[in-house]
This record gives C-alpha cells, sequence and structure tokens, in this order.
C-alpha cells in the first residue's frame, strides 16, 4: 500500500464572501466547509492530513481541533504551487499526494478513491466539462487526447478559453517528484502567482503518464466564493440527503423542503411532511408522522409517535405511541414514557411525564416527574424557579391537576389527588383527596357603573 497524504488548501482569504468569517469555516448543513472536506479525506484512511491556513488561522484551528491534523501556516499567499510547497518538509516517507481545496466541500469519498486508484506512482487529475468554463483553469489535450497542460482563465487565449474541459483543483501527484517540480516555478503569469497547475507540464515533460478522471456528479467540483454559491451548494447537498433518505424508505412529502442539518436515522414507514428541520442527532422509530414546520434537534422518537404541525423537539425522548403538538415545545433532557398526549402551547423543560399521562393545553412544566395516567389541566404552571434555584415537582401516579393551576415547587401530588381548579399549591397534596386553595364564591348586590346618557 503506497502511503498517501491528504494536502488540504485552506489559506485563502474568500474576500467575495465578504464576511469576517474565514471562508472554510461558512456551513453547510451546520458544518464548517472545511470540515466536509476533512471528513472526505478521513474516508481515504490516508497516512496524514495536512491543512495548509492562512487568514483566520486562529479561528479556523478553535473550530476545528481535531488532534490529528497537521497544520502548516502559509503565512502569505502567493498562489496554490506556494501553498503546497509550505507541506514539503512533512512528506518524508509519503508515496502520493492528494490536494483538495478546503472551499470544494461536495466532492465524494467515491471520486476521490478512483483518482487516486488510476494514479499510484502517476500524475492524477480530476476534471469536469461544464457548459460554462469561465473562471476556471482549462485542460489543453493534444490531438491524440493527452494532457498537455493547464491553462488559467486570466492566461488563455480565445481558443483555449473555448475549451470546455476545467481543471477542478482535485490532484494526485508522485512525492518523489513534486519536491523538484514545486522548486521549478515561476510566477511569470496574468495573476503574478506560482500556479500549482504548471506541474502538470514538467510531469508531461518527463515523460510521465497523466491520468484524468471525473467525478459522478459535477457538484462535487464546485467551489463555494460567495454566498449564492454557498446557498446553492447547501440546496445541492439537501437534495442528495434526501434521495438518499427516500431511497432508503424514508417518506419526505417535499423533499425540496426538508433540511437536514446532522446525523438521522429512521424505521420503516415514516412520513415527513413539508417544511421540516432535522438537526444534531435525530432517531426515529417505525411509523414515525412528523408534521409541517417542525423542527427536531437531538431527539429520540420511538415507534408510533406522531408529531403534529409547528413544534419545537430539542433534547427530548418520546416513547411510542405518543402525540405531540401542535405548537408544542420540548426542551432538553425531556422523557417522555410512551403514549403521552403533549397538546398546544405546552413547554416540558428538564422533566419525566408517565405512561398515558397527558398535558394538552397552556402549560409550564419544568424540573418534574410526572407519574402515569396523570392528566395535568390547562393552564399548570409549575413554579420552579425562586429566583435564584431551581425546585422539583413531583406528580404522582394518577393526579389529576385541575386547571389554571401553579405548583409551588418544592411540592408532591401524591397518588391520585385531585386539585382543584385555580389552586396555589405550595404545600404537598394528599392521597386520593381533593385538594384546593381557593376563596369562597360569594354573590353580592352590586350595580356597574353606568356610562353618563
Ligand atoms: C484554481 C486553479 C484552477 C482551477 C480552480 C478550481 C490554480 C493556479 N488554479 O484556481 O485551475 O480551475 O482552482 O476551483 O491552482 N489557496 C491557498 N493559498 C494560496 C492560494 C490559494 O491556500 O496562496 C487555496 C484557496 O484557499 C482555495 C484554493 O487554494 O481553497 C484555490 O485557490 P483559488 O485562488 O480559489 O484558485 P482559483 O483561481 O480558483
Ligand atoms: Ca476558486
Amino acid at each position: 500500500m503506497p502511503t498517501t497524504a491528504v494536502v488540504i488548501l485552506a489559506a485563502g482569504q474568500g474576500s467575495r464572501m465578504r464576511s469576517s468569517l474565514p471562508k472554510v469555516l461558512h456551513r453547510l448543513a451546520d458544518k464548517p466547509l472545511l470540515r466536509h472536506v476533512i471528513d472526505r479525506a478521513r474516508d481515504l484512511t490516508p497516512t496524514k492530513i495536512l491543512v495548509v491556513y492562512g487568514h483566520g488561522g486562529e479561528q479556523v484551528r478553535a473550530t476545528i481541533p481535531d488532534a490529528d491534523l497537521i497544520w502548516v501556516e502559509q503565512t502569505e499567499q502567493l498562489g496554490t504551487g506556494h501553498a503546497v510547497q509550505q507541506v514539503i518538509p512533512y512528506l518524508e516517507g509519503v508515496d502520493q499526494v492528494l490536494v483538495l481545496y478546503g472551499d470544494v466541500p461536495l466532492v465524494s469519498s467515491q471520486t476521490l478513491r478512483q483518482l487516486l486508484q488510476i494514479s499510484t506512482g502517476q500524475f492524477g487529475l480530476l476534471t469536469v466539462t461544464l457548459p460554462d468554463p469561465t473562471g476556471y483553469g482549462r485542460i489543453e489535450r493534444d490531438d491524440n487526447g493527452e494532457v498537455l497542460r493547464i491553462i488559467e482563465q486570466k492566461d488563455a487565449n480565445p481558443t483555449q478559453r473555448a475549451i470546455q474541459e476545467i481543471n477542478t483543483g482535485m490532484m494526485s501527484l508522485p512525492a518523489r517528484r513534486l519536491t523538484s517540480w514545486l522548486g521549478q516555478l515561476s510566477n511569470d503569469n496574468a495573476q503574478k502567482e506560482y500556479y500549482l497547475t504548471d506541474v502538470l507540464a514538467m510531469a508531461v515533460a518527463e515523460g510521465m503518464a497523466v491520468k484524468v478522471t471525473q467525478p459522478a456528479q459535477a457538484v462535487e467540483a464546485e467551489g463555494v466564493n460567495n454566498k449564492m454559491q454557498l446557498a446553492a451548494l447547501e440546496r445541492a447537498y439537501q437534495r442528495m440527503q434526501a434521495d438518499q433518505l427516500m431511497a432508503d424508505g424514508l417518506m419526505l412529502l417535499d423533499p425540496a423542503r426538508f433540511d437536514l442539518r446532522g446525523t438521522f436515522t429512521h424505521g420503516r414507514d415514516c412520513v415527513i411532511d413539508v417544511n421540516v428541520i432535522v438537526e444534531g442527532r435525530v432517531q426515529l422509530g417505525d411509523n414515525v408522522h412528523v408534521g409541517a414546520n417542525t423542527v427536531l434537534r437531538d431527539a429520540k422518537i420511538a415507534d408510533h409517535v406522531t408529531i403534529l404541525e409547528n413544534c419545537v423537539i430539542e433534547g427530548a425522548d418520546i416513547g411510542a405511541d405518543s402525540r405531540i403538538g401542535p405548537f408544542s415545545r420540548l426542551r432538553p433532557d425531556t422523557q417522555l414514557t410512551g403514549a403521552a398526549h403533549i397538546g398546544n402551547f405546552v413547554e416540558i423543560k428538564k422533566s419525566q411525564v408517565g405512561q398515558d399521562s397527558k398535558i394538552n393545553h397552556l402549560s409550564y412544566i419544568g424540573d418534574s416527574q410526572i407519574g402515569a395516567g396523570v392528566n395535568v389541566g390547562a393552564g399548570t404552571i409549575t413554579c420552579n424557579y425562586d429566583g435564584a434555584n431551581k425546585h422539583q415537582t413531583v406528580i404522582q401516579d394518577n393526579a389529576f391537576i385541575g386547571s389554571n393551576t401553579a405548583l409551588v415547587a418544592p411540592v408532591t401530588i401524591q397518588q391520585g389527588a385531585t386539585i382543584g381548579a385555580g389552586s396555589v399549591i405550595s404545600r404537598d397534596a394528599p392521597a386520593e383527596q381533593l385538594t384546593l386553595t381557593r376563596a369562597k364564591q360569594s354573590s353580592l348586590q352590586w350595580q356597574r357603573p353606568k356610562k353618563p346618557a
């Protein structure tokens, strides 16, 4: 097995992003562009991964803290050839060098594997043919179709500019020759830069074969230079993910209105309505239905759960047969054992809710343990915060909390207790009894003031 080093060029400023964030830290599917490229490099299990950084270096390294990366600083951005020159001291014992770009995030590991396979010990080049090749380096071939050299747009004559086959920038280079080629580069060109692309003609002059391959999809070669391109790649990536999920059996009612920014697993016969956003790690069992306009973030959702429209579910674990929403908010550390009904305008945080319990309307439940078969009436509030500390509310099995009740924690509602509507409960309520705190209803003679006629 030849040893391979992946070199990721990430020193460019990305001024066309018009942002103070370094370009490679802009996010695609909520992951930095550079992280996408590093993940693809890792798929190849190379001997080492070198990242050439420059602009915003500290910020880039802090965002990507992986201990095994080798960071190589390019203090001045004098061109792609100059960038690769910086890694020469790290190439001892390396056979092949694979050059990737930190701002070309959608290249597939399959394409890269193919590029490496065809080019062992030789020069490998990834090209694509574009209807509009403007801006890219063009691939010049001889009459036999052999690659001769790469001409940058700014150095090309009209005939060369008409060539539609372009350099993606990704190439596989034999390390034993690379040092010498890089040493011969000059910046005598339109941009006064040291072009990595010029090493190709040197390889050809030495009689080395140039092996060319193309990616399965042209989008794999697309780079991000501005926010329009970033948005376009985001859409392309989302569509690729959606197609994969549907091929795996997930029903997306509209794949163009589904966004996955993380990792997502699902069982059989799950259906997702439009405008659903999935973030972090989300796991669905079988027969889960997710209603429109819902956000699922770091959630585990068991079989036969229905989530109705407009819910925000974060850090929650939802047991089987539960029905959530519409308009429910489940916050981190919420566990619903199963067959729970959580209705509109209910917020639950750091709480357990037992089997078959219902919180159907307008409630805040925080820092609570709710047993099985509990009914929490509309407008129930757990007063969990005294201004400094959080306190627990315990509601035992089969309790019934009347509407508009304030439960002032710490407090326990014992098994089977009933709380009368409108109560403020600040001491424990005994089992199987009715507890209420309410002024007696009285009726008085009373004349409402009248407006003058
Ligand atoms: C480069 C190629 C061009 C190809 C195109 C594909 C050269 C000379 N040209 O052109 O043939 O069609 O990519 O997108 O290689 N970078 C550094 N240090 C530098 C300069 C660049 O790290 O000194 C990095 C950039 O951050 C970027 C990548 O290298 O990730 C490409 O640089 P860029 O200036 O965008 O090259 P292009 O002019 O687009
Ligand atoms: Ca570019």
